[in-house]
């Protein structure tokens, strides 16, 4: 059951309840991806089980007339089961999300998982070009990861990164983390394709919209991005401002380990949660 606190960051256990967040954001111009929650599943039937779960979701977005794409982890299509089993889901869904005219998003999950969903990325791609990846700021090896898709002609999403790494292959220091955003970001505005800068950080976001001004990139060519409940005062400022925001909507049971990596991020989100339960 999906305690009160989570639906903070949450927008509900059903899919009706996230078809619902999508559209009350679609009435603020904002748009959305939808996620339905759950990862490493090391059981194949659920993997499977998960597969047709996504392409309900789609069907639903299209039904529910909403405009909203969807983000999904490859665990949680049995990845750590087969990267073949993996592949066959994600081919499925990519396959539905045609039928459905939708965007598909490859999460970037912890990091000994970059390579296989990169790998995996690389395979489908060629076939199927309503999908592209996310690409961390924190680990070391993203510049070049960045440079491989611009290559590729990928469409990033651009994020810090929500998972402990170590120090030899992340930044431990949070500045390091922020100017390797910067760079990023800048690589993705001037030669990628469709970047999403995606960030609640005013400075990281004031870098983005600075650097496309000055090199004339036009407020079409890239979005960005927030997490469900969010500073939704900043996501409905920067449509105010001409650009298109796009906001990721969790939804499902297995909730626990996305509100986990919200705490985590953030302290003051653990006296949130504190309070609000001694208030109860
Ligand atoms: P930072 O953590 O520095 O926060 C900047 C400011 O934003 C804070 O001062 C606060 O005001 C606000 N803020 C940030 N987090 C908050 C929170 N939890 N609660 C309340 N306020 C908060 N990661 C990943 O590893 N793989 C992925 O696929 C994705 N996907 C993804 C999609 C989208 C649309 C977003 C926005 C983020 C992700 N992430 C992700 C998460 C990302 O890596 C990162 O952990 C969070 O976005 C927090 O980092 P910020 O860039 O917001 O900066």
């Amino acid at each position: 059951m999906l305690i009160w606190p989570a639906t903070r960051f949450v927008a509900g256990e059903q899919a009706a309840e996230a078809f619902e967040a999508a559209r009350d954001l679609n009435a603020k111009g904002i748009l959305a991806t939808l996620d339905l929650l759950g990862e490493n599943v090391t059981d194949p039937e659920e993997a499977h089980a998960s597969c047709r779960s996504y392409i309900d979701v789609l069907r639903g977005i299209a039904d529910a007339g909403v405009d909203s794409g969807i983000s999904i982890k490859l665990t949680m299509l049995g990845l750590d089961i087969d990267p073949g089993l993996a592949r066959e889901h994600l081919v499925s869904i990519l396959q539905a999300a045609e039928a459905t005219g939708s965007w598909v998003r490859i999460d970037m999950e912890g990091s000994r998982y970059v390579q296989p969903t990169l790998d995996l990325f690389r395979e489908v791609f060629p076939a199927h070009r309503n999908v592209g990846v996310v690409i961390q700021s924190m680990l070391r090896r993203s510049a070049q990861d960045v440079e491989d898709m611009i290559r590729l002609g990928a469409s990033v999403r651009l994020v810090k990164g929500a998972y402990k790494e170590p120090a030899e292959i992340a930044f431990p220091d949070k500045n390091d983390v922020n100017a390797a955003f910067d760079r990023l970001a800048g690589r993705l505005l001037e030669n990628g394709e469709r970047p999403a800068i995606a960030t609640h950080d005013d400075a990281r976001i004031e870098h983005a919209i600075a650097f496309a001004a000055a090199r004339g990139i036009t407020l079409g060519g890239f979005e960005f991005q927030m997490l469900y409940g969010i500073r939704r005062e900043t996501q409905i400022a920067l449509v105010e401002r001409g650009y298109q925001m796009r906001v990721y909507v969790p939804f499902g049971e297995k909730w626990l380990p996305y509100f986990y990596r919200r705490l985590r991020e953030r302290k003051e989100n653990v006296s949130f949660v504190l309070r609000s339960v001694s208030r109860r």
